[in-house]
């Protein structure tokens, strides 16, 4: 889906910039996915896991962009890959008015307000298309700020899926589900 690049002032007064992703981002987001990976347990993958290729990388680049189901922005701060969220509208007749959304920054990003722009515009978009009214997300147990996140944004729980997350140190997570009409 197209986007029109957007800036933003972060908390910290320094400017980011939200734009659908080019082939110059291929090389910075391959590094975000490794780097996100390895910061947090909350994404679904373990570092080894994050073995996309350049070209592949570049080519999930331009089909996001040509998908109308699909919004896909990264937000970059001095040029530099800080995230990327992602809208993701069904497309079946009985399940097209359903959406979901994920997002993840690295660490050096988080707490600056950039979750909040970023899921701002997804719900804008969503809401741009009549026969959306659901935003749907789900989110690993204790990841309190995402939940402090997503509920200032309007989303609340419908449910918690058990045994979701079996992390290396045996340690068994659930996931929350919440949604948000739109
Ligand atoms: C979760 C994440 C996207 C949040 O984005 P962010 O830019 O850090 O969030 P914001 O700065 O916009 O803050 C949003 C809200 O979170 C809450 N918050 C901020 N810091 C917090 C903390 N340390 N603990 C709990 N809540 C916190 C506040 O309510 C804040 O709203 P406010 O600024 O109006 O007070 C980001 O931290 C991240 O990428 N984490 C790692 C990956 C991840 O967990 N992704 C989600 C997977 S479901």
């Amino acid at each position: 889906m197209y986007y029109e690049t957007k800036e933003f002032t972060l908390k910290d007064g320094r400017t980011a910039v939200l734009c659908n992703p080019t082939e110059e981002h291929a090389q910075g987001l391959l590094d975000y996915l490794k780097q996100i990976s390895e910061e947090t347990e909350f994404v679904l993958r373990y570092p080894e896991e994050v073995n996309y290729t350049l070209e592949g990388e570049k080519r999930l680049i331009e089909s996001m962009k040509e998908s109308p189901y699909d919004a896909f922005l990264t937000v970059t701060v001095d040029g530099k890959v800080a995230g990327n969220c992602h809208l993701m509208l069904q497309s079946g007749l009985k399940t097209r008015h359903r959406g979901s959304v994920a997002i993840a920054l690295t660490k050096e990003y988080w707490g600056l307000g950039i979750g909040t722009v970023l899921f701002g515009e997804l719900i804008r978009i969503a809401q741009e298309k009549p026969e959306v009214n659901q935003l749907e997300l789900e989110v690993i147990e204790g990841n309190d700020r995402a939940i402090a996140l997503y509920k200032k944004m309007g989303f609340t729980e419908y449910g918690v899926r058990p045994n979701a997350i079996v992390l290396k140190d045996g340690r068994v997570l659930s996931e929350i589900m919440m949604l948000r009409p739109v």
